[in-house]
């Protein structure tokens, strides 16, 4: 991908409505400053690191995300989270 990333862009739609309420209750994943605050831990769970795999497989969740979708995360975070 040439150039930075951005949250509008490239993250946000990587969460599913699902997603979505799915983890309301501990933050908003729909939010840029609440995934921005949490992204460290959030690029944690994405790869399994520090607790189950997020988003869980079915029939709970749409599973585990393809390298390249962790990859661009990861790269979003050392972008320096653009909105
Ligand atoms: C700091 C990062 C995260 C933590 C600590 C976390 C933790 C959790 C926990 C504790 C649950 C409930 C588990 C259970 O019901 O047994 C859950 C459910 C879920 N999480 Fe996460 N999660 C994180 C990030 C994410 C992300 C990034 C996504 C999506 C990309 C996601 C998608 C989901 C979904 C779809 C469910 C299922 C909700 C349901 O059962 O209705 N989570 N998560």
């Amino acid at each position: 991908m040439a150039g930075p990333t951005s949250f509008k862009t490239d993250i946000r739609p990587l969460f599913t409505e699902r997603d979505i309420q799915g983890m309301i209750r501990a933050f908003n994943l729909a939010s840029y400053e609440e995934v921005k605050a949490h992204a460290a831990a959030i690029h944690d769970r994405i790869r399994g690191i520090g607790g189950a795999v997020m988003p869980p497989p079915p029939p709970r969740g749409e599973g585990p995300w393809p390298q390249s979708r962790i990859d661009l995360f990861g790269r979003w975070i050392a972008d320096g989270c653009p909105p």
